[in-house]
């Protein structure tokens, strides 16, 4: 079995981001297992340079160190795709709340946005460290208007107040239960199997693709066909040829579209 993760808690009032906060206790040599918990972000940020909104006790904002020192570095990207599979699970627990996860690892609820997912890699003087970024809307008073009609909260999925600090604990145990399955014997292939099981967006699905990471991104419409190896999205093009998706935006293609 792999190493176990013993979750440290660290709570601020208010932080810039998160993810920055850990990522600086990582560079002065925090172990893995510390995690940041602000009840509100001024610079929450997301995938592709996005503004992750972060109103105080609006959402769970929370950020955990890993130390996967043992595991292969071409794997990493699965570390996102266990967050996501964990996020989903511990819903399921709390809330019986089903949800699906879009590639690589957006939450999504009645096809909304409930949850993003924000991995990013630190070279730190005792190796290189992921910081696991997780934000999760409890309730959606505080969304911007371009956001309504795309996001949605646990408030509004379950009709219930969510308990922010027990939906916490839940997601760390869940988390750390599948860090320590991922690098397990066996736990990659595990760990693909499970994404692909719960995710709609696995196989078979129309989508459209903003490859890369920039504003000039090349768009592909095609078919998903699974997930590589590594945890890249298999799309295989219009015209027949699979494309390993590696970096990009997926849409899901609205029935007109197809
Ligand atoms: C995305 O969907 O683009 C990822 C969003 C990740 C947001 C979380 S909130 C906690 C952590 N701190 C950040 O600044 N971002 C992540």
């Amino acid at each position: 079995m792999g190493k176990q993760l013993k979750p440290t808690i660290l709570r601020f009032e208010s932080l810039a981001s998160t993810n920055t906060e850990a990522a600086r206790q990582a560079l002065r040599g925090a172990p893995e297992g510390v995690c940041v918990v602000a009840r509100e972000q001024t610079q929450g940020r997301g995938r592709r340079a996005r503004v992750w909104v972060s109103p105080k006790d609006a959402g769970l904002y929370f950020s955990i160190i890993l130390r996967p020192a043992h595991f292969d570095i071409q794997k990493w990207p699965l570390i996102t795709l266990m967050a996501g599979a964990a996020v989903q699970g511990a819903l399921v627990e709390a809330y019986a709340l089903a949800t699906d996860i879009k590639w690589p690892n957006d939450i999504l609820a009645n096809e909304r946005k409930l949850c993003g997912i924000l991995a990013e890699t630190v070279e730190t003087e005792t190796g290189r460290a992921c910081v696991l970024g997780i934000g999760i809307n409890l309730n959606d008073a505080a969304f911007p208007e371009e956001l309504r009609e795309v996001a949605t909260s646990i408030i509004a999925q379950t009709g219930r107040a969510p308990d922010s600090e027990q939906l916490l604990q839940s997601l760390v145990r869940a988390i750390a239960r599948r860090y320590e399955m991922l690098q397990a014997e066996g736990g990659a292939d595990e760990t693909l199997r499970e994404w692909t099981a719960r995710s709609s967006y696995a196989e078979g699905k129309r989508v459209r693709v903003a490859l890369g990471s920039d504003a000039q991104a090349e768009i592909l419409s095609g078919t998903t066909r699974g997930l590589e190896a590594d945890g890249a999205l298999r799309v295989e093009t219009d015209a027949g040829e699979i494309r390993a998706v590696r970096a990009g935006d997926v849409a899901a293609l609205r029935q007109a579209e197809r």
